[in-house]
């Protein structure tokens, strides 16, 4: 049976390609999109679309009851670099939409839940390369701290009331379609943009800060991956480590210099530098591969072929 589908946060980097994506293996009526507001006028006019706050509970579960919703993926939240501006704020969307979805699973009103981690959380005392899926983990910032406290609710979810919730760390993800939300991996985006318009582009990070990093369609393709794996497949129920590259600003302003000769890169770090500083520079996704079969396809010249490809045709 497919399932009905409602997306939290249709509207943002990661929402707008799923919400694109899973409309067109599940059909469209079986979609249902939501945000806090009509952002995304793609998203909106494309398929169902509801305005909900997801930290209204009722809101939600009324949603959940209407459409007869089985599966929820949550991607609303607050981005590294914009939680630290505003933290109470933050805690509370990024912690309370999480409980309120794993509650309407506990009460057996949806069956499954997608939730995103990130490589946030991690800290300055985790092992910097190849960093373990099971480590130190000490995260240093408000978005880190939410998306770690994130991880043990869904464990504990999962094994005292049973609730089927699934969950990738993703690493920075750079995409054309849709601008990211204030995170501190979004120069690897703008760079594209910048290179095309300006030919140059000033980094908020230093030249060699090297951090974990993916094209859209490979979380796009990883995420309904891990949604479609059969249960005894999910062997981790805090959150599965993902990764596909890592670069530094000086790398990918290298590979841009291949289609832009006279793209220069200029560095002007700010408070999102020490952010970087506190997270893995790559990533061990080894249990994510062998359990349910995860494999990338895009390495950073590929990558970078593609973005400025669609981002010229744009
Ligand atoms: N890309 C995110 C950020 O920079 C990490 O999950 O906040």
């Amino acid at each position: 049976m497919n399932p009905k589908i409602l997306i939290i946060g249709a509207c943002g980097q990661i929402g707008t390609e799923l919400t694109h994506k899973l409309r067109a293996i599940y059909g469209t009526e079986n979609v249902i999109a939501s945000d806090i507001r009509k952002m995304n006028t793609d998203v909106v006019h494309s398929g169902p679309f509801e305005v909900v706050n997801a930290l209204d509970f009722n809101q939600i579960e009324h949603l959940v009851e209407v459409h007869q919703i089985t599966d929820v993926y949550l991607m609303a939240a607050l981005l590294s670099a914009t939680a630290e501006k505003n933290p109470a704020f933050a805690w509370d969307l990024n912690m309370n939409s999480l409980f309120h979805v794993l509650n309407l699973a506990k009460a057996k009103k949806i069956k499954k839940i997608f939730w995103p981690s990130s490589i946030a959380v991690f800290g300055p005392t985790t092992p910097k390369e190849n960093t373990p899926q099971y480590t130190i983990m000490e995260p240093s910032t408000v978005y880190g701290i939410s998306k770690q406290a994130g991880e043990r609710w869904c464990e504990y979810y999962h094994h005292i009331f049973g609730v089927d919730v699934r969950s990738i760390r993703y690493p920075g993800l750079i995409s054309w379609s849709t601008p990211p939300g204030g995170g501190t991996t979004d120069y690897a985006v703008d760079i594209y943009h910048k290179a095309l318009e300006q030919s140059k582009y000033e980094c908020f990070l230093s030249a060699e800060t090297k951090m974990p990093m993916m094209y859209m369609d490979d979380a796009i393709r990883a995420t309904i991956q891990i949604m479609q794996a059969d249960a005894e497949k999910i062997k981790i129920h805090s959150s599965y480590n993902l990764a596909a590259m890592s670069f530094t600003p000086t790398q990918i302003a290298t590979e841009i210099k291949k289609h832009i000769p006279d793209f220069e890169i200029t560095y002007q770090p700010d408070f999102r530098q020490q952010i970087a500083d506190s997270w893995p520079a790559s990533i061990d996704d080894t249990s994510a591969r062998e359990d349910w079969g995860w494999k990338h396809e895009f390495d950073l010249g590929s990558m970078t072929q593609d973005m400025l490809l669609h981002l010229r045709e744009q």
